[in-house]
């Protein structure tokens, strides 16, 4: 693809993110310096045109923009602590996974060696990379992030947050979270199938739509908590909820399938009505959560 204005970018940190960042900026026309630890898993990037670097300086020092895509924070700090002079006057985009307490200290360090870093959460998974689905959020000065979103486009959707730098960490993390508890509903609900012998598969698709149904409940879920109000707009009161929701846990147990993914919130839910609360949403066990005797 011929790319009017291609920026030079190194990419370091090759594993089966980084490399996927890499392969969409070299077919967006991007000339591409890579390196990794494990050299070897350079091969498939020099072979689609990259060039190859021996060291994270060289890496550094071949273009205006650097991304990091590390396992962790510690790694990154690892990898960039002692070229910080190749790096002045750059943008440093880590799309490694941090909590926003590590972006604030990358953002400090960065100010005090004149260059900036803007801090990235990725919202896809590697296959989904430059492709409609994926949404990446970034955090940092925003003239960077003007300065440096057309090359950050080659992997999905760029979504500016906040001057912040912790901000796109958290929201990274917020969104993961929720994703891990939607986990836990579709593993124990395709246990219970399994443990009547049906197949996941014919009940794949029906969990799917119901799922995305749920999720329209998130917005509603996001006004009481913000207000603080549970009982504004319910829907399913919790005393409800908490009756069938016992239900299906004890369903599971008498076939055999284990409640312990979902039995904490089921008792987070009966704490709540035992406390005069059942006419509220489920929202409400939020302030058990949020005070520090969320087990008393
Ligand atoms: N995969 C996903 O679905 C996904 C989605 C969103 C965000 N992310 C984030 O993207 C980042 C990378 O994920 P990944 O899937 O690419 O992980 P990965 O396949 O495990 O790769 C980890 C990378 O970090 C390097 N590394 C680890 N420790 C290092 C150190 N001390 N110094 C230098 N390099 C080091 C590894 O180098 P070697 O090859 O030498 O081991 C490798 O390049 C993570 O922060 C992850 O949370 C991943």
């Amino acid at each position: 693809m011929t790319n009017t204005h291609p920026t030079p970018v190194s990419v370091l940190g090759l594993g089966g993110m980084g490399t996927e960042l890499a392969r969409a900026l070299i077919a967006k026309g991007h000339p591409v310096t890579v390196w990794n630890r494990t050299s070897a898993r350079t091969d498939q990037l020099v072979e689609l045109g990259a060039a190859r670097a021996s060291d994270p300086a060289e890496a550094i020092s071949a273009s205006p923009v650097v991304i990091a895509c590390l396992l962790d924070h510690q790694s990154v700090r690892d990898t960039f602590d002692d070229h910080t002079e190749h790096l002045r006057g750059k943008t440093l985009v880590n799309l490694t996974t941090t909590v926003p307490g590590q972006a604030r200290e990358l953002a400090a360090w960065a100010a005090c060696h004149a260059f900036d870093v803007l801090d990235g959460g990725i919202m896809a998974v590697p296959p989904m990379i430059g492709g409609p689905d994926a949404f990446l959020l970034y955090s940092g000065p925003r003239e960077a992030f003007d300065r440096v979103e057309p090359v950050l486009a080659a992997f999905g959707e760029a979504r500016y947050l906040d001057a912040d730098p912790g901000r796109a960490a958290l929201y990274d993390i917020a969104l993961l979270t929720g994703m891990y508890g939607a986990v836990a509903g579709i593993i124990q609900a395709l246990a219970l199938v399994r443990a009547e012998g049906q197949p996941s598969a014919e009940v794949a698709p029906l969990l799917s739509r119901w799922l995305r149904g749920v999720a329209a409940a998130v917005g509603v879920y996001a006004e009481q908590i913000d207000s603080r109000d549970y009982a504004k707009g319910t829907v399913a009161n919790l005393a409800m909820q908490t009756t069938g929701f016992g239900h299906l846990l004890d369903f599971a147990e008498s076939q055999g399938v284990s409640a312990e993914l979902l039995a904490p919130l089921a008792e987070l839910m009966r704490r709540r009505v035992a406390e005069g609360h059942g006419h509220e949403e489920v929202t409400g066990i939020v302030e058990f959560l949020l005070s520090k005797g969320s087990t008393s």
